[in-house]
C-alpha cells in the first residue's frame, strides 16, 4: 500500500481517470468547492442514497423493544420564505468567525488557524526544520538565515522577514526571561510574527504570507439571491444550507394528510448549499453537497430512548455497507458543544486518508422541541402552534386531553461524504496483482455489478457473451466488452469495483461453462453458462 499521504492522491487520481469525480467546469479551470460526478460515480452515490432511502424510508429497522414506526419522505424546494431562516436561527447566527490577513488580504477561519498553520502552511513547514529539533530549541542564526533567504520568498510579511534582529531580540528576551519555561511551538509563532510587541501584543500570523491577521469577523455561510424581478432586500433569498428546514415546515402538512402517529420520522434527501470559506479536502467540505436527513418526532418522555435508537441505527448501517468499524468512530459531544436546545448528540466519524484524526460523516442530534416551538412562534406567534394531542391519555369524560410539542432526533448525513468514505475504504493496492489498484466497493454499493466478456471477438464467442449480457443488465448495471486483452479488461473492471466478470473462452463451446472471476482475490470457477444471472444474484 502507497504510504497514507500518498492514498489521497492515488484516490483522487483513480476517481478523476475512471469517471467518478471531476472538478466542476474544469474547462474553465474549476470552481473552488463544486464537484460533478462521472459515470461511475453518480451510480455510486445514486447506489448510496437508494440503500440510505430503502434502509431507513421504507424499510426502517425495528425500534426499541422491536417496536414498528412509520417514516415518510419529502422533497422540499431549495429556496424557501426567508423567515424559515429567522426561525432556525441560520439568518443571524450561521456564520463562521473569520480573520483577515492585513498584508495578502487572504482570509483564515479563527478556529481553524492552528490547523491550517500546522498543515497547510508552506513557510511554516519550511520554518520548522530551523528549530532542533522541533521541540523548540531555538537556533537563532539558522533562523535569521532562513529570513534572510527561503523566509524572504515563502514569509514575505513575516515579522522575522521584515525585521529580522528586532523580532529575534523579543523571542530572545521571552526565552532568556523564563528559562524554565520554554516558549511552545505556538508561542514562537506568535514571537515571530510580531514586530512591535509592546505597541501590539503578541500577533497570530497568516499561513500563506505571515503578515499578522486582524479580529474575528462573522461571516455569513448562506448563498444569497433575489426572487423576482427587483433585486432588493424584500426580493433577497436563500439557497438552503440545510434540508432539514423543509421537515419542519411541513410537520403540520404530513400530519394531516397521511396518518403517521407519533412516534414517526420525515426523511428528504436534497442539496444544501454552504459558502464554506476554506472547502477542502477533496469532496468533503464542498459548497454545494447532498445532504440525507431524518427528523424523528417522539414523546419529550421516550425521546432519550430513541436518540440511542437511532444513533446505534445509523452507525450498524455504515457497518453494513462494508465501513470497517476501526475506521468508524462515534464520537459523543461534549456538553460544552452541545446547542442550549440539545440534550445529546453523536458525530458519526470516520477516518479519512486525507487526516489523523477521524472526520464527521454524520450527526445524530436530540434537538428537544427547539425547531417547532421556533417555527410556532415565528409563523403563528405561538411556540405551542405544533403541539400534537397525546393520544396515549385515557379519555376522561368532559376533559380534554392533553397537548405537546414533539421533540425530534435528526441524523444527518452527507450523501458526498458518505461517498467519499465509501471511495476511500474501497481503495485497495496489491502490489502482486497485475493491475494493483481496485475498489473494493460493497456489491450493494458497486456502480457496475457484473462484466461479461468473450475472450476474443471471433469464434463464436460473442453469439455466446451478448445474450448473457442481455439477460444480465435486464437486473442489474451489467458491461460488456470484446476488445483489448483479457487482463486488461479485467484491470478496468477491478478500477471501476465490479465484483464479477464473465468470461466465454474456448471451454465455453466444449462444455457450456463460462469463467466466474471474483475481483477480491482474481480467483475464478467454472459455471454453467445458463446460470450467470442466477450466480450474480446469489452473490450480491
Ligand atoms: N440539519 C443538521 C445539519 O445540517 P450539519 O452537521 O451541519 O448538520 C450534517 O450537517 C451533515 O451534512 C454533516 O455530517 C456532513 O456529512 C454534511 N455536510 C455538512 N457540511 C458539508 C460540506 N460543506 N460539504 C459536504 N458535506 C457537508
Amino acid at each position: 500500500m502507497p504510504q497514507q499521504t500518498d492514498v489521497m492522491e492515488k484516490i483522487v487520481a483513480l476517481c478523476r481517470r475512471r469517471g467518478f469525480i471531476f472538478g466542476s467546469s474544469e474547462i474553465y479551470g474549476g470552481i473552488g468547492g463544486f464537484w460533478d460526478y462521472g459515470p461511475l460515480g453518480c451510480e455510486l452515490k445514486r447506489n448510496i442514497k437508494d440503500a440510505w432511502w430503502y434502509d431507513n424510508v421504507r424499510n426502517p429497522p425495528l425500534g426499541p423493544n422491536g417496536r414498528e414506526f412509520q417514516m415518510v419522505g419529502v422533497d422540499c424546494s431549495i429556496i424557501m420564505n426567508p423567515k424559515v431562516w429567522e426561525a432556525s436561527g441560520h439568518a443571524t447566527g450561521f456564520a463562521d468567525p473569520m480573520r483577515k490577513c492585513s498584508g495578502c488580504g487572504h482570509f483564515v477561519r479563527a478556529d481553524q488557524l492552528w490547523e491550517a498553520l500546522a498543515t497547510a502552511s508552506p513557510w511554516v513547514e519550511s520554518l520548522i526544520q530551523q528549530f532542533t529539533p522541533i521541540t523548540g530549541v531555538i537556533d537563532t542564526p539558522r533562523l535569521l538565515n532562513w529570513a534572510k533567504t527561503k523566509g524572504k520568498k515563502l514569509a514575505p510579511n513575516l515579522a522575522l522577514v521584515r525585521n529580522p534582529e528586532v523580532t529575534v531580540s523579543w523571542l530572545a528576551t521571552r526565552v532568556n526571561g523564563q528559562p524554565d519555561a520554554p516558549p511552545t511551538l505556538q508561542e514562537i509563532t506568535c514571537y515571530i510574527a510580531t514586530e512591535q510587541l509592546h505597541a501590539t501584543g503578541l500577533q497570530e500570523p497568516c499561513p500563506k504570507c505571515g503578515a499578522p491577521l486582524g479580529p474575528p469577523a462573522p461571516f455569513k455561510l448562506m448563498f444569497e439571491s433575489h426572487a423576482g424581478i427587483e433585486q432588493t432586500e424584500d426580493s433577497k433569498v436563500y439557497l438552503r444550507p440545510e434540508t432539514a428546514q423543509g421537515i419542519f415546515v411541513n410537520f403540520k402538512n404530513v400530519m394531516d394528510s397521511t396518518r403517521v402517529k407519533i412516534p414517526f420520522g420525515i426523511a428528504q434527501i436534497g442539496k444544501a448549499f454552504r459558502n464554506e470559506i476554506t472547502p477542502r479536502n477533496y469532496t468533503f467540505r464542498s459548497r454545494e453537497f447532498e445532504q440525507m436527513e431524518i427528523e424523528f418526532f417522539c414523546k419529550p418522555e421516550e425521546s432519550m430512548e430513541w436518540y440511542e435508537f437511532w444513533r446505534d441505527a445509523r452507525i450498524k448501517w455504515y457497518e453494513s455497507l462494508g465501513i470497517k468499524s476501526d475506521k468508524l468512530r462515534p464520537r459523543q459531544q461534549g456538553k460544552e458543544e452541545l446547542a442550549h436546545y440539545s440534550k445529546a448528540c453523536t458525530d458519526i466519524e470516520y477516518l479519512f486518508p486525507f487526516s489523523d484524526e477521524p472526520q464527521e460523516l454524520e450527526g445524530v442530534a436530540h434537538r428537544g422541541s427547539f425547531d417547532l416551538n421556533q417555527h410556532g412562534k415565528f409563523s403563528r406567534d405561538d411556540e405551542n402552534a405544533f403541539a400534537v394531542i397525546d393520544e396515549d391519555m385515557p379519555t376522561v369524560a368532559g376533559e380534554k386531553k392533553e397537548k405537546y410539542v414533539p421533540h425530534v432526533i435528526e441524523p444527518s448525513a452527507g450523501a458526498d461524504r458518505f461517498t467519499l468514505a465509501v471511495i476511500c475504504e474501497a481503495y485497495s493496492y496489491d502490489e502482486s496483482r497485475a493491475s494493483p489498484e481496485f475498489m473494493k466497493f460493497h456489491p450493494r454499493l458497486a456502480p457496475i455489478k457484473a462484466a461479461v466478456f468473450p475472450l476474443v471477438a471471433k469464434d463464436g464467442m460473442p453469439e455466446i457473451g451478448e445474450p448473457i449480457y442481455r439477460e444480465i443488465k435486464k437486473h442489474f448495471p451489467c458491461q460488456y466488452d470484446a476488445k483489448q486483452s483479457i487482463g486488461k479488461r479485467y484491470a478496468r473492471m477491478d478500477e471501476a469495483g465490479t465484483p464479477f466478470c464473465f468470461t466465454i473462452d474456448g471451454q465455453t463451446k466444449v462444455d457450456g461453462t463460462v469463467t466466474v472471476r471474483n475481483r477480491d482475490n482474481a480467483s475464478q470457477v467454472r459455471i454453467d453458462r445458463s446460470r450467470c444471472l442466477e450466480y450474480l444474484s446469489d452473490s450480491l
